[in-house]
C-alpha cells in the first residue's frame, strides 16, 4: 500500500509520516518512508537517521538530465504519462541501496531531491521523478511505502498521486487548513485516489476536536484519527532530534487500525473525536 500525506504547510505532515512509520514497523510492516518534499531537509533526523540519503534525483542524472529527458519525450509527440525517467521498469526496495537509501530498524528512506541552489530552476523534474518512482515501485506483502509530499497542492497538478492508494490529509486547528483539505480531497479524486481521509492534529482539546469534526463533515471529509498537541513531538522537533510521540504515539495507533488491512486491533471504521 502506498499512502501519501498531504496537507497545509507545518500541518504536522512529517511529525504524523515518522510516527505512522514507526507505528507500522511495529505492526510487522516494512516501511519506506519517501521524502518527497523538496524544500525541507530535517525527515530525515525526526525518523531518527544520523545522515539523510543521497537523493534520487542525482541517480537519476540530475536536475538537468531529467529536464532533458522531459523535452525529448515531449518533442516525440509522446504523453508525460509514457516517460520513464529510471532505468528499470519496475523498482522494488531491494533495488535501492545506499546511499541512496538509508535503512534502520524496518525503516528505509530515501528522497526525492532537494532545492539547493538559488537560480536553480523550477522543481518540476522533482515532481516527475516523485511520480515515476512511486508508479515503479512494486511493494511485497506487508511493506508499506509513506510519502512526506511538499506542503500544498502543487503534487496533484505534477500528477505524483497516480500511484497512491490513499491520500492521508493532516489537519491542523485552523480554517485554512480545512479548506485547503477539502481542495486536497477534490483533487485527489480528480487524480484517481478513490481513499482520502483527515488525520486531525495539534488539537488542544476534546471541544477543539469536535468543532473540526463537525466542520470537516461539512465538507465531506471523512476523519480517521487525531493527534493531540504533545509536548514531546513539540521539543523533539525544537532540538532536531528523532521524534518519539508521548500520547500521539497512542493516537496515531487509531489511523494505523483504519489504514492497515489485517492488522487492525477491534476500532474498526473511523475515529469519533
Ligand atoms: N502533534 C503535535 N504536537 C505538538 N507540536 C506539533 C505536533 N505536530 C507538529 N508539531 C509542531 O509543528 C511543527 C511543524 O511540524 P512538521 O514539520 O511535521 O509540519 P509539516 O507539515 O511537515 O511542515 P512543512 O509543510 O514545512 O513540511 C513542528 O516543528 C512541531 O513544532
Ligand atoms: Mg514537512
Amino acid at each position: 500500500m502506498k499512502i501519501s500525506i498531504c496537507g497545509k504547510g507545518g500541518s504536522g505532515k512529517s511529525a504524523i509520516v515518522t510516527l505512522l512509520a514507526k507505528g507500522a514497523r511495529d505492526r510487522g510492516y516494512q516501511v519506506l518512508v519517501v521524502d518527497s518534499d523538496e524544500s525541507n531537509l530535517g525527515l530525515y533526523r525526526m525518523l531518527g537517521f544520523d545522515t539523510p540519503p543521497v537523493p534520487l534525483m542525482e541517480l537519476a542524472g540530475g536536475k538537468k538530465a531529467v529536464r532533458r529527458q522531459m523535452r525529448s519525450e515531449f518533442s516525440r509527440g509522446q504523453s508525460e504519462d509514457k516517460m520513464s525517467v529510471l532505468a528499470q521498469g519496475s523498482i522494488s526496495t531491494e533495488d535501492l541501496s545506499y546511499p541512496y537509501i538509508v535503512q534502520k530498524d524496518g525503516i528505509g528512506l530515501v528522497s526525492i531531491g532537494k532545492i539547493l541552489q538559488s537560480l536553480e530552476g523550477c522543481a518540476c523534474p522533482m515532481g516527475v521523478l516523485s511520480r515515476e518512482f512511486l508508479k515503479k515501485l512494486r511493494l511485497k506483502d506487508k511493506e508499506l511505502t509513506i510519502v512526506d509530499m511538499e506542503a500544498g497542492v502543487e503534487h496533484f497538478g505534477r500528477g505524483v498521486e497516480t500511484s497512491i492508494d490513499n491520500v492521508l490529509v493532516v489537519v491542523e486547528p485552523s480554517m485554512e487548513s480545512m479548506t485547503l483539505a477539502e481542495r486536497i480531497n477534490d483533487l485527489a479524486t480528480g487524480s484517481g485516489v478513490s481513499n482520502t481521509w483527515a488525520v486531525l492534529n495539534k488539537v488542544s482539546s476534546d471541544e477543539m476536536a469536535s468543532k473540526l469534526r463537525d466542520e470537516l463533515s461539512k465538507r465531506g471529509i471523512a476523519i480517521v484519527g487525531a493527534v493531540h498537541n504533545d509536548p514531546e513531538i513539540f521539543d523533539a522537533c525544537f532540538e532536531g532530534r528523532p521524534l518519539h510521540g508521548g500520547k500521539a504515539t497512542e493516537e496515531i495507533g487509531e489511523v494505523l487500525d483504519f489504514l492497515l488491512p489485517g492488522v487492525k486491533t477491534g476500532n474498526e471504521g473511523r475515529q469519533e473525536v
